[in-house]
C-alpha cells in the first residue's frame, strides 16, 4: 500500500500493479472493436474495486468505447458515460445490452443466409448522394459492396438489438480488414470472418451479460438499467438530468480525456496510408458530426471537427465534475 502525500488517498497495490503493467488485455467485450487510445480494463476494474463499493455510481465523462463501463456494471455498480461521439455511443451501449436465447438464435440463423451470399448473385442498386460519397470515401470496392449487402440483409433481423449487434460484428470486421491496411481481403475472406465473429460476438456477449446480472442481482434483460450512455458534449455534464438523482453524487469519476497535443483519430479508418474514411460511422448507422447539413440530401464535410485533441470544452467537461471528486477526497479517512 502507497500513500500520496498531497490528496491523501490510499492507492492499493493492486492498482499501481494495473497502472504498471505492459500486459495486453483483449478479452470480451472490450475486444469487441479495438476503440483508439482505451484504456486498460484491468486498470478501471482495479480502481472501481479500490474507490467503490456495490451500489455506487461511477462517471465517465468521456467514456469511448465504454471501458469503465462495461467494467463497473460487471462489479454490481452503476454507471454513467458521455461522449460527443455517436460511434463511441454506440460502441459503449451494444456492449453493454443484453440479447435474449431467442434474439441469439435468430441471429445465427440469419447469418446461415449470409453464409450463402457470394459477389456474383448479389445485386446492389444504391444511388449515390452526397452523403453516402462521404460515408464511403476511401472504401475500396470490394468491401464497400460486402458492408452494403450485409446492411441490407441486417433488415430482415427482428429487432434494433439483432441489428446492433450484426452492425458490431461488421464493424469489427472492416477494422480489422482495412484500418492500417493496404492489401484488400476477397469478399469470401470478408464473409469468413464476419460470419466466425458474429457467432464468437454472440457467445462471449451472452456470457458477460449474464455476469453482469449475477454482480446486480437482475435479470438478464433488466441490465440496461444499471448504466446510462448519453451522446453529448462533457461540457456541464454535470447538469444532465438523465443520470437518475439516487445514482448522485457518483463515487467515482474515472476517466481518460484527449490530452493536450495527442493526435488520435478516433471515429476514422487510415486506408492505404493516410487515406482517411469515415465508414465506421456509415456501418454502425451513425451520424458522422464532421457532417454538417447544408439541406436535404446535401451535406458538408467539416474535417477539423474529428475531435482529436484536448478542447476548452472537453477541459471543462472534466472540471464539472471536480467539485465532487475534490469532496469526496477530503471525505476519505
Ligand atoms: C481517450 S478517448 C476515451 C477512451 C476510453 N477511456 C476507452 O477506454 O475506450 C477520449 C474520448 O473523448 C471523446 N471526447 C472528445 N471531446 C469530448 C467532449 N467535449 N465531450 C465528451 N467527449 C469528448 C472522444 O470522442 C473520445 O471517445
Amino acid at each position: 500500500m502507497r500513500t500520496t502525500a498531497n490528496l491523501e488517498i490510499a492507492v492499493p497495490d493492486a492498482v499501481i500493479r494495473a497502472v504498471l503493467s505492459q500486459d495486453k488485455v483483449d478479452e470480451p467485450p472490450h475486444s469487441f472493436y479495438k476503440y483508439p487510445a482505451r484504456f486498460s480494463p484491468v486498470f478501471a476494474r482495479e480502481a472501481i474495486k479500490a474507490f467503490t463499493r456495490k451500489g455506487d455510481t461511477v462517471i465517465d465523462p468521456f467514456c469511448g468505447g465504454g471501458t469503465t463501463l462495461i467494467e463497473a456494471i460487471a462489479l454490481g455498480r452503476r454507471a454513467a458515460g458521455f461522449d460527443i461521439s455517436s460511434l463511441a455511443v454506440f460502441l459503449a451501449r451494444t456492449k453493454t445490452s443484453p440479447l435474449s436465447v431467442h434474439d441469439k438464435r435468430e441471429i445465427l440463423d440469419w447469418s446461415r443466409v449470409i453464409e450463402s451470399v457470394d459477389q456474383i448473385n448479389a445485386s446492389v442498386s444504391v444511388v449515390a448522394t452526397e452523403e453516402s460519397s462521404h460515408y464511403h470515401r476511401h472504401l475500396p470496392d470490394g468491401p464497400k459492396a460486402f458492408f452494403e449487402i450485409v446492411i441490407g440483409l441486417s433488415r430482415f433481423l427482428a429487432n434494433h438489438r439483432q441489428q446492433r449487434i450484426a452492425r458490431l460484428a461488421l464493424l469489427a470486421v472492416g477494422q480489422r480488414a482495412l484500418d492500417c491496411k493496404t492489401d484488400v481481403p476477397t469478399w469470401p475472406e470478408l464473409r469468413a470472418e464476419f460470419c466466425q465473429r458474429l457467432k464468437a460476438l454472440l457467445d462471449d456477449q451472452f456470457d458477460y451479460l449474464g455476469r453482469v446480472a449475477a454482480a446486480n442481482e437482475l435479470p438478464r434483460c433488466r441490465v440496461t438499467e444499471t448504466r446510462r450512455v448519453i451522446n453529448r458534449s462533457a461540457e456541464e455534464s454535470g447538469e444532465d438530468g438523465r443520470i437518475p438523482a439516487g445514482w448522485l453524487p457518483a463515487k467515482l469519476v474515472l476517466t481518460s480525456p484527449p490530452y493536450p497535443g495527442v493526435h488520435v483519430v478516433y471515429h476514422r479508418w487510415q486506408i492505404n496510408g493516410r487515406k482517411e474514411t469515415p465508414a465506421p460511422f456509415w456501418l454502425v448507422n451513425a451520424r458522422d458530426s464532421g457532417l454538417i447539413p447544408r439541406a436535404k440530401h446535401s451535406c458538408i464535410n467539416l474535417a477539423s471537427t474529428e475531435l482529436t485533441s484536448f478542447s476548452t470544452s472537453a477541459a471543462s467537461g472534466l472540471f464539472c465534475w471536480l467539485p465532487m471528486v475534490l469532496k469526496l477526497f477530503s471525505l476519505s479517512p
